[in-house]
């Protein structure tokens, strides 16, 4: 007997050149380096160039990827694109994305959950090609929130940074003996009682305008722990599981003292966590891609590793992918 699993095939990232760090942003708001790190983690984020959006940001890291997994552009026949901050309010920018790669057969688009949008993306991928929508997949977190932020706001405008990371995603018939790898489980989440936490305050239905990022941040932070730990024992019951197994937990980096609360309540040891807070700030659903390829160009993540994957964000949404590199 065979079940069929989205495995990874390779991952790639990439990161726009101009760095925000906190001093810089001490010059502009009232805030200092001190309460950030503090706070939050994080030393520095990347903001994107005038003129470069996030489908360049995605183009960058899916070739990235394409080129980390030796598949060719003809070989994908889906994309999905996690992004709250597409080029435009339509077309998706999942299909720049597929022009910018030349391809013109299968299916593209994005998706859209905040900052738990890269697992979102990966649950829908994994979904389509066990339904035979496809035999391999580009999935992308790219966001260029440095558009949406008030940089006015202190509160919010030192938390957030831009860039993008991708996966290679490939549907596998597995043989009995052989079905422990790719995406072995994924929990989601949402909702929206809590969709005025953390919001932009325009779109293209209610102000016509592209508006600004508000968040409660308290609020959200006192729900942030007891979501994530809810999803991540949820996918451990479902795949039997538990902390103790997991080689890397991979988190989305919003704030180092949630991600390391969440590790501390399911106990996994500090040094499984990859960490990318301090450099990258939060970029919302490009996070989680950006971690995992940095663990894996640095050597950590190697084949056969059991990969814990969370998120939390705007929504409120949240979720947990168990995965076999
Ligand atoms: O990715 C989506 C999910 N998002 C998150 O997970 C974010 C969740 N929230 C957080 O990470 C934290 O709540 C923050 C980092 C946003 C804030 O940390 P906090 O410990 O919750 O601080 P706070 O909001 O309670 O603010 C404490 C103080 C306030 O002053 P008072 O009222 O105590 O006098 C703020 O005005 O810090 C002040 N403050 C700042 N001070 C210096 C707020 N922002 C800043 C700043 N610099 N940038």
């Amino acid at each position: 007997m065979t079940l069929t699993r989205s495995v990874v095939l390779g991952s790639g990232s990439y990161l726009p050149s101009r760095v925000l760090s906190n001093a810089d942003l001490a010059k502009r708001v009232d805030t200092s380096d001190e309460w950030i790190f503090q706070r939050t983690g994080i030393r520095e984020r990347r903001i994107a160039a005038e003129g470069e959006m996030t489908s360049h940001l995605a183009l960058m890291a899916a070739r990235a990827a394409l080129a980390n997994a030796g598949v060719d552009t003809a070989d994908i026949q889906l994309i999905l694109l996690a992004t709250s901050t597409p080029d435009y309010t339509f077309p998706a920018t999942a299909v720049a994305v597929q022009a910018g790669l030349g391809i013109t057969h299968g299916a593209a688009f994005d998706v859209q959950a905040v900052c738990s949008g890269f697992v979102f993306a990966i649950a829908t991928a994994d979904a389509l090609l066990k339904a035979g929508g496809g035999k391999r997949a580009l999935v992308i977190g790219a966001e260029t929130f440095s558009r949406i932020l008030d940089w006015d706001d202190r509160s919010t405008c030192v938390l957030f940074g831009d860039g993008a990371g991708a996966v290679v995603l490939e549907a596998q018939d597995l043989g009995a003996a052989d079905t422990e790898r790719g995406v072995l489980a994924t929990r989601l989440r949402s909702d929206g009682r809590y969709q005025h936490k953390l919001y932009v305050d325009g779109g293209p239905s209610s102000t016509g305008t592209v508006g600004h990022l508000r968040m409660e941040g308290r609020e959200v932070f006192r729900h942030a722990v007891g979501m994530i730990t809810d999803v991540i024992e949820d996918v451990f019951r479902m795949t039997g599981y538990s902390a103790q197994d997991i080689q890397w937990f991979v988190p989305h980096q919003a704030n180092k003292r949630i991600i390391d609360a969440s590790a501390v309540k399911l106990g996994i040891a500090p040094d499984k966590v990859v960490i990318t807070v301090d450099r990258h700030g939060n970029t919302s659903a490009a996070s989680i891609p950006l971690a995992l390829d940095a663990a894996v160009a640095d050597g950590r993540i190697k084949r056969g590793d059991l990969i814990l994957l969370e998120a939390m964000g705007g929504g409120f949404t949240w979720g947990a992918t168990l995965l076999r590199w």
